[in-house]
């Protein structure tokens, strides 16, 4: 009779790697909106959707959640994310392409598949190795251009059913590669078992996710949006995978966003022994009270001591004349804005060097975006840095900001203000 209606938000009630629905309550950062929807300016601004965020942890296995999913339609098929071209990153992809193709013994002209590939930036890498490459993303705008550089990406999401239309299509693959983009999935049973299949008997998964020991360690909260739908350690992955007939088998510790893993997962009964870091590394999560509800409740304070301070900071720099302006407009800086509660009447502007966001509006907080010269013709007296995960070499490149005086705020851990890149 009466037409269903789509719902684009769904509450999480069992665990997406255990099954388990015991929860510990994490932090809630109410309804904010999605974190990569730049505004139009000119638009209005009233009806901006705004979904609930909040972080939960799982007794039995210790996933860390979110406690709503947005529609992954709604998320992904008009993206604004490009893969950062910035120099850290850069020689990360390099490096992980090397490393993958030589403690894995990829030969030359071995099929290397990606999901989540965004414009290809990593599969050129393994390209340049003398892979085979293949991409896969939902993003219709970034797969076509990823196709358009040669890499052949095909716009989809990643699953059991994709992965058979691939094996059918182009064989089985050496490497199939997931670079931040696994904590974005709800149905990761799906997606485990579309990597076996996938996957060679001695093929490997790798998976680079942020780690959730630097995120709990360094307080990392504004890395938790609506896309990022679990926080993972290495413990929590070998249960996942165990449960599919798979076992990690490596683990890399990389500086990248913040501190991540780089999981390397393979089938029970391939060729690979797993490593001893992967059980020292689960030793250490243990260790470091990753399954006590204590640890998660320390976390919540050390987030509610940043969001206590760093509106008044700003406000009281404001107060004393000083012009405030934001360095960089990632994701994660509008989930600071939104739980610290600072707005356009807070901060000038924003600098970014993506062309997209230039020329629009932060959501949330409405602050605008303008491009790096910009604010080097109009140097702030402090720029607050939203993109701190790149703190070295943005602080590298922006001496001559320093030395005539200006200041970084660096949000995480806790708020400090920084003149030096020696004092980072
Ligand atoms: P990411 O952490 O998701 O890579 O996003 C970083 C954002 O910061 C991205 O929008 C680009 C921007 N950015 C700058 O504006 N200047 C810089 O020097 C760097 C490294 C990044
Ligand atoms: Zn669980």
């Amino acid at each position: 009779m009466s037409q269903e209606t789509f719902d684009p938000v769904q509450q999480v009630e069992v665990c997406r790697v255990c099954g388990g629905s015991d929860w510990q309550e994490v932090v809630s950062f109410g309804p904010l909106p999605l974190a990569n929807s730049y505004l139009e300016p000119g638009g209005s601004l009233d009806d901006e959707p705004r979904y609930p965020l909040g972080v939960i942890s799982c007794r039995s296995c210790r996933l860390l959640t979110l406690t709503h999913t947005v529609d992954p339609e709604v998320l992904y098929r008009t993206y604004f994310y490009v893969t950062s071209d910035s120099d850290t990153i850069a020689t990360h992809m390099r490096g992980l392409a090397e490393l993958c193709v030589e403690r894995f013994g990829i030969p030359e002209g071995g099929f290397v598949v990606e999901l989540g590939s965004n414009t290809g930036q990593q599969l050129a890498a393994f390209r340049d190795l003398g892979m085979e490459v293949l991409g896969i993303d939902p993003a219709r705008s970034l797969a076509a251009q990823a196709t358009e550089r040669g890499i052949e990406t095909l716009p989809d999401f990643f699953s059991a059913q994709t992965a058979a239309r691939v094996v059918k299509e182009y064989g089985r693959a050496r490497l199939l590669l997931g670079r931040h983009v696994f904590a974005h999935i709800d149905d990761v049973a799906d997606i485990a078992r579309g990597a076996r299949d996938l996957l060679e008997p001695s093929g490997v998964f790798a998976i680079e996710v942020p780690y959730a020991l630097d995120m709990l360690e360094h307080n990392e909260f504004d890395t938790i949006y609506h896309e990022h739908l679990s926080y993972y350690s290495v413990s929590t992955l070998s249960t996942l995978f165990a449960r599919h007939g798979m076992r990690v088998v490596d683990v890399e510790r990389a500086a990248v966003h913040g501190g991540s893993v780089i999981v390397f997962v393979s089938r029970e009964d391939a060729p690979w022994e797993p490593r001893p870091v992967v059980a020292e590394l689960q030793e250490l999560e243990r260790a470091s009270g990753f399954f006590e509800d204590a640890t998660y409740d320390t976390f919540a304070g050390r987030v509610d001591h940043v969001r206590q301070t760093l509106a008044p900071l700003v406000r009281e720099l404001v107060a004393d004349g000083k012009r405030v302006a934001g360095y960089g407009a990632p994701a994660k800086g509008n989930t600071l804005l939104g739980v610290s509660g600072l707005n356009a009447g807070d901060l000038e502007f924003c600098i970014d060097t993506t062309d997209l966001k230039q020329g629009r509006l932060q959501p949330g907080s409405h602050i605008p975006i303008t491009s790096p010269e910009h604010g080097a013709q109009n140097p702030p007296d402090y720029y607050l840095l939203l993109a701190w995960n790149y703190a070295k070499e943005i602080l590298g490149k922006e001496r001559a900001f320093l030395e005539n005086g200006g200041r970084f705020i660096v949000p995480v851990p806790s708020p400090r203000i920084v003149s030096r890149v020696e004092d980072l």
